[in-house]
């Protein structure tokens, strides 16, 4: 057969932006048990461009030139014998695999049981802003945390990419949500239902939340230090940003949960579940095309995105 050609961004070296190249790459062959999606959105997610700069080389194994990209939704375009339960066509989205080759591609071969169907009625463009940042804030919260009903909860870095969902998701299990923002975000934050927001540009966050049994810290730095304050003796401290100090929270009595994100089709199913009834709503902050992926790291890398920045490929 004739090798089959697609457009894809690609890096053949770690490095900024500019290592970025929109073109041409073979559409990869897939073995029984994967499927090729068409593409038709991706997502952008800090992870990408940390994975560009090379910093996450010792665990992750690319083989140079390398497609990345890792939120991905489409139609399935192809599948391998095993594959059982999708038909061609069918709206999917999933979490690529960027060692086999990522999402910022016209055509992309993934494992089907990472693979969900899209529900009628959510945009393929929302279900792709799903896979990391809504499935790192569900396992996060209830995984990691462990968050009831009822309990108080502090989320850090409330208008990004994960805390926009993990705002709604704690508050849909009926905990009392504070969350930290800064001056420009704080409309945006009380819309997603926060009951306290604290704008950490004005207000001292270990001082204007006391209590918490959880909380989650997706900024580190100065912001994590902060954490340690608010959370109540016997707290649960969870970081996807950075290593708390685990002396400091011995000594006060909290308790650092691990965070270890699954998110298979069977869990991103039940996340378009919530975005379908409406009970779970995206936020985009910017689209861009496929040949523009450098600009998108960019603006993800200024640390200022509200919500999620999609990537439009066909
Ligand atoms: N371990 C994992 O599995 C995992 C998974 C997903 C993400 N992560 C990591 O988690 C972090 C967050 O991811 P993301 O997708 O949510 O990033 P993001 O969308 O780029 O987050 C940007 C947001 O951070 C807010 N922010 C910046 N400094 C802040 C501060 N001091 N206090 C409160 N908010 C602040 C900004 O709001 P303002 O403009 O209002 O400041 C902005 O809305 C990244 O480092 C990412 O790599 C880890």
């Amino acid at each position: 057969m004739p090798v089959e050609m697609m457009k894809a961004v690609r890096i053949h070296e770690y490095g900024s932006s500019s290592v970025l190249k929109y073109e041409d790459a073979e559409v990869p062959d897939i073995a029984n048990d994967e499927m090729l999606i068409k593409a038709e959105y991706a997502s952008v997610n800090p992870v990408d461009w940390k994975i560009r700069e090379g910093y996450m080389k010792e665990r992750l194994h690319l083989k140079m030139p390398s497609v990345l990209g890792i939120d991905l939704a489409g139609r399935v375009a192809r599948f391998g014998s095993e594959v059982t339960g999708f038909s061609l066509g069918e709206r999917v989205v999933c979490r690529a695999d960027v060692e086999r080759g990522g999402s910022y591609a016209e055509y992309v071969a993934v494992k089907y049981g990472k693979v969900a169907k899209v529900p009628e009625g959510v945009r393929l463009a929302d279900a792709a802003a799903l896979p990391v940042a809504c499935g790192t804030a569900w396992s996060a919260l209830f995984e990691s945390a462990e968050l009831r009903e009822g309990e108080r909860v502090l989320i850090m870095g409330a208008s990004g990419g994960v805390g926009t969902f993990a705002v709604q998701l704690a508050k849909n299990v009926g905990a009392y949500v504070a969350a930290t923002t800064s001056s420009r975000n704080v409309d945006l934050v009380k819309s997603l239902g926060a009951d306290q927001v604290i704008d950490y540009t004005s207000e001292d966050v270990g001082k204007s939340a006391r209590e918490m049994d959880i909380v989650l810290d997706t900024v580190g730095g100065t912001a994590l230090s902060a954490a340690f304050s608010t959370l109540r003796s016997g707290g649960r401290l969870v970081s996807i940003a950075a290593n708390p100090d685990a002396k400091m929270a011995e000594e006060r009595g909290i308790i650092i949960k691990p965070v270890n994100v699954n998110t298979d089709g069977k869990r991103l199913a039940e996340l378009l579940a919530k975005v379908a009834s409406g009970e779970l709503r995206v936020l985009t902050e910017r689209q861009f095309s496929l040949s523009e992926v450098a600009a998108a790291h960019e603006l993800s890398q200024s640390g200022k995105v509200r919500g999620k920045i999609i990537i439009k490929i066909h």
